[in-house]
């Protein structure tokens, strides 16, 4: 009994040692409910020393030492190792117990039959992600992940990121390139990105997460602002305006004639022009109207620069006669 209340008081511990990231204060007594296959609090016994451990895994807690969650468990658990494998495994004194009379047994092979942990191989995302939750739902980042996207399609942290060992510079992430841990499954992106307009991900100096939360936002599109228009002006902002004279569809939304992901459209346009302007304007007044495809006509004005040979403020404009938005 004097263990279970003494790893209750460890796990305990653990649980409000991350400030930074968040307080979620769950023994796992408590978190158990919601896990499948996971060991129970019945199950603990008292591995605190991690040399036990090493006897068997030794390549594993290698690798893992490499990692911050390693450095930040040895600093709250000095020489206690074994214990903090268990928040995230689990209670480990009968896997403990278990292994170390099979080594008996068959001391050359232990049997690969662990039980009593809790394993991230075969659970469910929802589990996976609940001991994840424990120390991080409250980080700035992670904080609206439930309910999100992702975390409604079932996609669990260990897709993106990998925690048994570093494979990344920052964050944990599944590929060293952090574009990578989405091409994964948003091929599409991958070849936009290469398309002759895009913005600088391809040359590493912006990411997915220049623009989107993967772990949830409060706006569209898992964006980090609340709207599009509010995440492009992060970087642009003298698009930002307000302007004098207000072109609609910018201050509706900037992916109304951009794809920010690229385009062989130069900047990033979804249409060339002037076929984008003619989406919306089709009957203009113009001297001769000649830029509707049936009367082509004005070359100078279909090719190259087009409208905007003219309609060179399309973002606005404030010039007293800009109305048009020619100066
Ligand atoms: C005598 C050998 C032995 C000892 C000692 C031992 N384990 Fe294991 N452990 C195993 C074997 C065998 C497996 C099954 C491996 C597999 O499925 O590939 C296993 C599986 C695990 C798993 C599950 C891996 C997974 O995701 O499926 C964890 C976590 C684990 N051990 C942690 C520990 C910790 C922490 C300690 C020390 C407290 C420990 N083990 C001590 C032999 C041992
Ligand atoms: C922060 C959570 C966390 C901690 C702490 C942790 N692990 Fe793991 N462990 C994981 C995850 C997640 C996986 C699944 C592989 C991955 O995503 O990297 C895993 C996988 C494993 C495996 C299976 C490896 C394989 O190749 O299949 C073993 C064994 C293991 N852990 C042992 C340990 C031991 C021993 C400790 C303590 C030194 C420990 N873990 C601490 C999260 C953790
Ligand atoms: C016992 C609490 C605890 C658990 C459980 C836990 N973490 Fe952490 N994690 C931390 C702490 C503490 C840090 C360090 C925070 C800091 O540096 O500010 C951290 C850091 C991280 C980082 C940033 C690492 C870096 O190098 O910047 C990621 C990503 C992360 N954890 C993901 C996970 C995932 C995925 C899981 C589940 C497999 C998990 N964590 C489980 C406590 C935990
Ligand atoms: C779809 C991919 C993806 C998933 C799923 C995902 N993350 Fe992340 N995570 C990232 C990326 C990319 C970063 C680095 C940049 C950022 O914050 O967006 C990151 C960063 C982090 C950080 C570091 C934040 C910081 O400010 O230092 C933590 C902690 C973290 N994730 C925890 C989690 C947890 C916990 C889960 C599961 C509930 C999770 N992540 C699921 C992609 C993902
Ligand atoms: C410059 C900001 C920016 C960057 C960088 C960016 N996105 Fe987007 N993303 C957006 C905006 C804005 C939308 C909404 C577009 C719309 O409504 O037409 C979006 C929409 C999406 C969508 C959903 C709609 C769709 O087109 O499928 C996915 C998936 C997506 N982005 C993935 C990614 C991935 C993966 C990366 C990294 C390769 C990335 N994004 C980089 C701004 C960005
Ligand atoms: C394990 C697969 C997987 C990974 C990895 C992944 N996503 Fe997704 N993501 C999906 C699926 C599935 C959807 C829903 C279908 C779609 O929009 O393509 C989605 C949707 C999105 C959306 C659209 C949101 C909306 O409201 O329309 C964005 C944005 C997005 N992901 C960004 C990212 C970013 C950024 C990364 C990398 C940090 C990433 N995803 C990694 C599977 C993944
Ligand atoms: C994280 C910063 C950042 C965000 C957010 C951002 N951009 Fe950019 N954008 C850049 C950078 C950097 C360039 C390259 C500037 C250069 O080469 O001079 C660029 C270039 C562009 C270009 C010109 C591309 C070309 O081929 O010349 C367009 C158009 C553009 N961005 C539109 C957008 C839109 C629309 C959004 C919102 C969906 C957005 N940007 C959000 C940083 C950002
Ligand atoms: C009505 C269509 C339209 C909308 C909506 C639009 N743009 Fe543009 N954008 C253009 C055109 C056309 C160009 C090319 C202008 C040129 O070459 O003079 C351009 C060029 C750009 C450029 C690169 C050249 C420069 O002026 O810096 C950036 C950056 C840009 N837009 C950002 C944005 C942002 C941010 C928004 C949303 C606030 C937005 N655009 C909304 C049509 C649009
Ligand atoms: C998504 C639809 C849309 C697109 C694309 C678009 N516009 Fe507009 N534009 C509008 C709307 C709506 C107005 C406001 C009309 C009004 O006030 O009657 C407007 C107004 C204008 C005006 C001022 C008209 C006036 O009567 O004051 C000019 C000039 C103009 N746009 C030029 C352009 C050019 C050049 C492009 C291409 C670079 C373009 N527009 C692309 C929707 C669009
Ligand atoms: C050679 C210069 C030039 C080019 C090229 C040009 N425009 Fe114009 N545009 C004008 C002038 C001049 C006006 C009238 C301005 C005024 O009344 O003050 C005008 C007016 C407009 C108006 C306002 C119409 C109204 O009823 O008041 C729109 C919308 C417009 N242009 C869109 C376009 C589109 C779309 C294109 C490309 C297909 C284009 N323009 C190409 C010079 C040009």
């Amino acid at each position: 009994m004097g263990s279970r209340f003494l790893l209750l008081w460890v796990l305990g511990l653990i649980c409000l040692l991350p400030s930074k990231s968040g307080a979620g204060s769950l023994p796992w007594g408590e978190l158990q409910a919601d896990l499948r296959g996971a060991p129970s609090i019945a199950d603990s016994g008292n591995p605190e020393d991690e040399t036990e451990c090493l006897l068997c895994h030794k390549p594993y807690i290698e690798k893992f030492s490499t990692t911050r969650h390693a450095q930040v468990l040895a600093a709250s658990h000095p020489g206690k190792l074994g214990s903090a494998c268990e928040t995230c495994h689990g209670p480990l004194g009968r896997h403990l117990k278990n292994m170390l009379a099979e080594k008996k047994k068959s001391p050359n092979s232990v049997q690969s039959k662990p039980g009593f942990v809790f394993s991230f191989k075969n659970s469910p995302a929802a589990s996976k992600n609940r001991v994840c939750l424990q120390c991080h739902e409250s980080a700035e980042r992670v904080l609206l992940w439930r309910g999100s996207l992702h975390d409604n399609l079932g996609i669990s942290c260990d897709k993106c990121h990998v925690v048994s060992q570093r494979r990344s510079r920052q964050h944990l992430l599944a590929s060293r390139d952090p574009k990578k841990v989405c091409f994964q499954c948003h091929r599409d992106k991958r070849s936009k990105m290469m398309r002759t307009s895009h913005m600088p991900l391809r040359e590493g100096k912006m990411t997915c997460s220049s623009c989107h939360n993967p772990h949830g936002g409060n706006g569209p599109n898992l964006l980090n602002e609340s709207s599009i228009n509010l995440t492009c002006f992060t970087c642009h902002q003298e698009k930002r305006g307000p302007f004098v004279w207000e072109h609609m569809p910018v201050r509706e939304n900037c992916a109304n004639c951009h794809d920010p992901h690229g385009s062989n459209f130069r900047p990033l346009l979804k249409q060339k022009l002037p076929f984008l302007c003619q989406q919306c304007h089709m009957q203009v007044f113009h001297p001769g109207d000649l830029y509707d495809g049936r009367k082509l006509g004005g070359t100078s004005r279909l090719g190259g620069k087009s409208c905007i040979n003219c309609h060179s403020q399309v973002h606005g404009s404030n010039h007293p006669a800009g109305a048009k938005f020619q100066r």
